[in-house]
């Protein structure tokens, strides 16, 4: 085992401080590529991101390779660890969501903005903080161990994906196929949010998910809805009404065996999760609400989201939608159905399910059909593993208090991959904050979340150094 190199631990830290415009700027050149990784359109940019984060490894002094796969490259880079440090897999995902509805961003979405607030500034674009800030934080934290150190403390491998947010459809294959070049001791994510701006956070739960694209079709053509209006069921009232069904009163969802194999988070998580002092108004402030009118009304918000398993209607789409009125049954109506699962809870099953509910309340002659977008189960991460224990040791030298450990309602489909294909443990550290409008319009990224994320990752690096396999 070598020593724990705390005692350079503050000077990389002033050099982090020094070079923290160059960091934002680092990031506003990624930002400015498109890399949505859903638009078929944009796979040249998505390309073109993977090639930015290799060629910025590699003057770091990795070697980096962009890693073609059936479907958007995989970034994959290595350090060597020194003699007796470990070896730290870092995942992140340099993809991005699509970023519509575009009239309501304030500025550019592919064009990083640094706007002055109350918190210290923040850097609005898409990508800024899913994922891209969030990587950048660890690339930052290796840039400023081999600045100020010369050389990073533990072995390093980084792996950044290029479909996360398409569900990492070619992830499986990739693991398998690379399972020796990732070999190492724990995989860290940064890909999730801190308790607060002042309250680093480990996430040990991520909820699992499904998700579907349910088409209805009825008559054959758009019908005069005076003719025919009254005498054959409409596809759009009748999948609203099926939406509806999905539902009961008081919140829970109603689709027979949906909550059946649920194994709930034991007694001790419960307690902790109660001793956060969440802050409720807060939260639901930043969804620009002031109530928790959605799921299961008789369960806390923290379980409801971290816990509980949703159903949601992404979109519903189908029928006239133009500007002012247009009179038709129409043939066909779609919605796209997403579950998110929690432990216990089969993917296929679940997806299963959705279909029976749905197919069972067809009018006659009526036909559903339905495509999955991919699945993944929910996540539990082991909360006393010695690197978990590392972290904290390294967050609490930045941030000055331990880290709360938290679940989380989202869902990354690599991190159960990675703990299934590689058999190892992951560890997630994010530094996004409940406002920050992930996957929305004007989403942003805190600078003193950037510059605390890099200095954290920074200390870290120093505690894992110190740190060996149980
Ligand atoms: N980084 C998010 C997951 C997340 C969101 C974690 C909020 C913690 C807090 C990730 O990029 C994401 O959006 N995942 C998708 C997965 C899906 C596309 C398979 C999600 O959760 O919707
Ligand atoms: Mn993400
Ligand atoms: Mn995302």
């Amino acid at each position: 085992m070598s020593d724990t190199p705390f005692h350079q631990l503050d000077e990389i830290l002033d050099g982090i401080e020094a070079a923290f415009p160059d960091s934002i700027e680092r990031l506003s050149r990624i930002l400015a590529i498109p890399s949505v990784s859903t638009d078929p359109d944009r796979t040249d940019e998505v390309h073109r991101a993977a090639i930015w984060f290799r060629d910025e490894l590699d003057a770091l002094g990795f070697e980096a390779k962009v890693v073609e796969t059936p479907g958007h490259p995989v970034v994959l880079a290595s350090s060597p660890a020194p003699e007796g440090a470990p070896t730290i897999l870092f995942y992140g995902h340099y993809d991005v969501q699509p970023e519509d509805p575009i009239d309501l961003w304030d500025s550019p979405p592919f064009e990083a903005t640094v706007v002055e607030d109350s918190n210290g500034g923040r850097i609005v674009a898409r990508g800024a903080v899913d994922d891209k800030g969030q990587v950048m934080c660890f690339i930052e934290a290796f840039r400023a161990w081999r600045s100020t150190v010369g050389t990073l403390p533990v072995g390093v491998t980084v792996m950044l994906e290029g479909e996360e947010e398409s569900g990492s459809p070619s992830l499986e294959g990739f693991l398998d196929a690379h399972h020796d070049d990732l070999r190492a001791d724990v995989c860290v994510v940064s890909d999730t949010g801190m308790w607060n701006a002042e309250t680093p956070a480990i996430t040990t739960m991520l909820r699992g998910m499904v998700y579907l694209d349910v088409a209805i079709d009825g008559p054959t053509h758009d019908l005069h809805s005076g003719m025919y209006g009254g005498a054959i069921a409409n596809p759009a009232n009748v999948l609203a009404a099926i939406i509806a069904a999905m539902h009961d009163a008081s919140g829970g969802v109603a689709i027979p065996g949906f909550y059946d194999d649920i194994v709930e988070p034991d007694a001790e998580t419960l307690e902790s999760w109660s001793k956060l002092d969440f802050d409720e108004a807060a939260f639901l402030g930043s969804a620009g609400v002031t109530a928790a009118t959605g799921g299961e009304r008789d369960r806390s918000v923290l379980e409801r989201t971290w816990s509980r398993p949703t159903l949601d209607a992404n979109g519903i789409h189908g029928g006239y939608t133009a500007a002012g009125a247009k009179t038709i049954i129409p043939a066909t109506c779609a919605a796209k159905i997403s579950c998110r699962l929690v432990p216990g809870q089969d993917p296929d099953r679940i997806e299963q399910l959705v279909m029976d509910f749905v197919t069972a309340r067809l009018p006659e002659g009526f036909t559903a059909r339905f495509e999955s977008h991919g699945s993944n189960p929910a996540i539990v991460v082991p909360p006393d593993s010695p690197w978990l224990a590392a972290a904290n040791d390294g967050l609490e030298r930045v941030y000055g208090r331990p880290a709360a450990i938290i679940g989380t309602g989202g869902s990354i489909p690599a991190v159960g991959e990675i703990q299934q294909r590689l058999s190892m443990d992951a560890l997630l550290v994010g530094f996004g904050l409940d406002d920050d409008r992930v996957h929305s319009p004007n989403e942003k990224f805190d600078l003193r979340c950037y510059r605390g994320g890099i200095r954290a990752h920074a200390a870290m690096l120093a505690a894992f150094a110190g740190t060996s396999a149980p």
